[in-house]
């Protein structure tokens, strides 16, 4: 089939190289040239593991190009999916206009019948809204489809998510629209659910409002345990094996960042408020959220006294692990807090730094953990990389003034800290005391 995807970012380029690995000839389009022109000479904008093989593979099969000229891309297709952003406002509510910019050039450049694919997440009621703008720009009436298909994809295993989804959502007008996608998505031999526009659309902010709210419930119970000298990580496993609730998105730590989760529960908050409905557990899973990063730094400025003047060594900035996205990451909100406090900041990330420098001017930045860690008052474990679960901690002790760890991810054992002579603080289990 030939497909055009608008919008190269994490969506966009991963939806665009399976496609072309399942053999279909795919036409990835971005209005930023600088990115475009970096995809034609194989650099990745980002970092994603299996990306750029896949890219380069299908790139040299010919199956797969990059422009910045939609109109080729659209003129190429007979499906396109638009996978450009789309963010929040400061109201919450999702800014619409890049869709709306896309769905116009659809609109104008159509020369033949098209099946037009909503990836990004939008709010329920867009898939209408684009089939209006469209038929709006139209020089003349062709006809067109407008279809709903949510990803469900989650940096740093992207690609594996899109080849083996738990589902594939499909909120088509018709059964024959339906079929256009059945067709493509088959070879992943996948469970599908066809299903009109809007439900497609509400399947997905559903989906992600409750994961979000599962990780805010069991952040509000590792408070109940820290108050309780409970430990979290137990409770966590024993309501985890109820088939019910399972175990997944049930770890307590600094919550959820990213640029998924906060801005998909806002937008749910204010498409409920838009339709007459206050969700007030929503607004709950947000400030719960919201509470995380102060709720750190109070622990930290309970064990070492006043923060000012200190030197902290921030371990982990990305807002999860095998991913270098800064966006809404925690580590913003941390090191903000403990530069108010007075705190100097050395922080040490293996692929986020980059992208941190320009985020964080007052952050030195290490080329190592060790190295954050020489002469600091404290470490403060804020992304739980799996380099970091392999640290030599005997090493990193040497390191620091005082051997005090805050671990915001319950990445280590507290008995081996103890072992080890830490002073260890981490979320909703007992402290780690010093002697
Ligand atoms: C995706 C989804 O599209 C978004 O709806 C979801 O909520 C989060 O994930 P992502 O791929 O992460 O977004 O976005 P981003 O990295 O911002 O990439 C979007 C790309 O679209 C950018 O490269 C941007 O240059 C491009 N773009 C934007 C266009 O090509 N045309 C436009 O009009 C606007
Ligand atoms: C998410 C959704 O999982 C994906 O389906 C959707 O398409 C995009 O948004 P992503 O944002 O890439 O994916 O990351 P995810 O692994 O879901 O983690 C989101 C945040 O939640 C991270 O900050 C992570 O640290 C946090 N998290 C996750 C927890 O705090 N506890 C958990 O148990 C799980």
């Amino acid at each position: 089939m030939n497909i055009c995807v608008v919008g190269t970012g994490y969506v966009g380029l991963v939806t665009g190289a399976v496609f072309a690995d399942l053999g279909n000839d795919v036409v990835c389009v971005d209005k930023d040239r600088d990115k475009i022109a970096a995809l034609k000479a194989g650099r990745l904008p980002i970092y994603e593991p299996g990306l750029e093989e896949m890219v380069l593979r299908n790139a040299g099969d010919s199956r797969l190009s990059f422009t910045s000229d939609l109109g080729v891309g659209i003129r190429h297709a007979d499906v396109i999916f638009i996978a450009v952003g789309t963010p929040p406002k400061d109201t919450g509510e999702t800014d619409l206009s890049h869709v709306e910019s896309v769905a116009a050039e659809i609109g104008r450049s159509m020369d033949r019948y098209k099946v037009v694919v909503n990836k990004s997440t939008v709010p329920v009621g867009t898939g209408g809204f684009v089939r209006e703008v469209i038929a709006r720009h139209q020089l003349r009436p062709i006809e067109f489809d407008v279809v709903s298909n949510p990803e469900f994809l989650r940096e740093g295993s992207a690609i594996e998510d899109t080849l083996r989804p738990d589902r594939i959502v499909i909120g088509a007008p018709t059964q024959q629209v339906a079929m256009t996608l059945v067709e493509l998505y088959a070879p992943l031999e996948r469970p599908m659910i066809i299903t009109d526009l809007p439900s497609a659309e509400v399947i997905k902010y559903a989906s992600n409002a409750f994961l979000a709210a599962k990780i805010s419930f069991i952040n509000a119970i590792s408070n109940i345990c820290e108050a309780a000298g409970a430990d979290v990580t137990q409770v966590m496993k024993g309501m985890g094996l109820d088939s019910r609730i399972g175990g997944a998105f049930l770890q307590a730590g600094l919550g959820y960042g990213g640029s998924c989760f906060p801005k998909d529960v806002d937008s749910l908050i204010h498409t409920a408020g838009r339709l007459g409905y206050d969700f007030k557990l929503l607004r709950s899973v947000a400030e719960i959220n919201r509470e995380r990063a102060a709720h750190l730094v109070e622990t930290m400025a309970k064990a070492l006294g006043p923060l000012d003047d200190t030197t902290i060594a921030v371990l982990g900035l990305a807002f999860k692990p095998n991913t270098d996205d800064m966006r809404e990451a925690k580590s913003l909100e941390v090191i903000q807090l403990l530069r108010k406090a007075g705190a100097h900041i050395r922080a040490y990330d293996p692929a986020a730094m980059d992208n941190a420098r320009a985020l964080l001017p007052t952050v030195t930045f290490s080329a190592s953990p060790y190295e954050a860690a020489e002469g600091a008052h404290a470490a403060v474990l804020v992304t739980e990389w799996n380099e970091f679960r392999y640290l030599n901690l005997e090493r990193l002790r040497g390191q620091l003034k005082r051997p005090v760890i805050f671990d915001g991810r319950n990445l280590w054992e507290p008995e081996r800290m103890r072992r080890l002579g830490f002073e260890y603080y981490s979320v909703g289990r007992k402290p780690v005391l010093p002697t």
